[in-house]
């Protein structure tokens, strides 16, 4: 992973994990079996992150659109996350992982937003890698209540409408203390954004790969972030002006 000599990993990598489904059919199972087989994947480049010392990982688990799948399908994704969440907070303590759940939760049941409330609790005090669980989480969900909060403002006299700025509306969104992410990753072959993170993706590398999420090993992410240590971020300046300010990782 190094050009020029240098290694470059990206801060936060967010990940669209697709292809459970495809995955399922491809082995004449329930596509419920791909979701499940997805697991081992999470485990994975939960590991590699924490391996390579990446401070930020975020997993789309669930998009505020998946609502429409089957009943069944989302009924038992529903009981995978209970299950997952309680039997992986030991090892998520184990590697000094700190869970948090964005989206909207409170479409939730009761007991899984409760369940996901203490995982979040009993990882609190873990200061190495931050793992983002998006679970009915829409990019255009999170601006809107962005948009909300900061028309509540105005509404309230506190805030005039003028005073809105990029800074403002950055910091009402989701994880607004952690770092965009830097490189975005989706497996199973779409090359689409799907809602994911909008606004936080303005500068984000896109990395795409034909391999369905069970199959996403370790050497399938470290491959990613090879992808991603090649790429020349210019972030609207020149590529010469970038080489002399000596690759800057980030615009904020
Ligand atoms: C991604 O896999 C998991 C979720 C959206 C929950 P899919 O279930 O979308 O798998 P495909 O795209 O149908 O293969
Ligand atoms: C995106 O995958 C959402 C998650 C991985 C959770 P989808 O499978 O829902 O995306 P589309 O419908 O193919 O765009
Ligand atoms: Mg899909």
């Amino acid at each position: 992973m190094e050009v020029d000599g240098v290694t470059r990993l990206p801060r936060h990598v967010a990940i669209v994990m697709d292809g459970n489904g495809r995955w399922a059919k491809q082995r004449n199972l329930p596509r419920h079996a791909g979701h499940k087989a997805g697991v081992k994947s999470v485990r994975t480049s939960v590991e590699q992150s924490v391996k390579h010392g990446i401070e930020v990982l975020t997993l789309f688990a669930f998009s505020s659109e998946n609502w429409k799948r089957p009943q069944k399908e989302v009924s038992l994704l529903m009981d995978l996350f209970m299950v997952a969440l309680q039997r992986e907070v030991k090892r998520l303590k184990r590697n000094n992982v700190q869970l948090r759940i964005i989206g909207d939760r409170t479409a939730f049941s009761e007991k899984l937003q409760q369940r996901m409330a203490t995982a979040e609790a009993d990882t609190a005090d873990n200061d190495g890698l931050v793992l983002q669980i998006a679970a009915n989480y829409g990019g255009r969900w999170d601006i809107v209540q962005a948009v909300r909060h900061l028309a509540g403002k105005v509404e309230s006299g506190t805030l005039s409408a003028d005073q809105i700025s990029e800074a403002m509306i950055s910091d009402e969104l989701s994880f607004s203390d952690l770092p965009d992410p830097d490189l975005f990753i989706r497996t199973g072959g779409e090359q689409r954004i799907s809602n994911f993170m909008l606004w936080q993706s303005a500068y984000t590398e896109l990395y795409f790969t034909d391999a369905y999420w069970p199959d996403f090993d370790a050497a399938a992410y470290d491959t990613a972030l090879a992808y991603f240590s090649s790429r020349q971020r210019r972030f609207g300046m020149t590529g010469e002006q970038v080489q002399v300010n000596n690759h800057p990782e980030s615009i904020d």
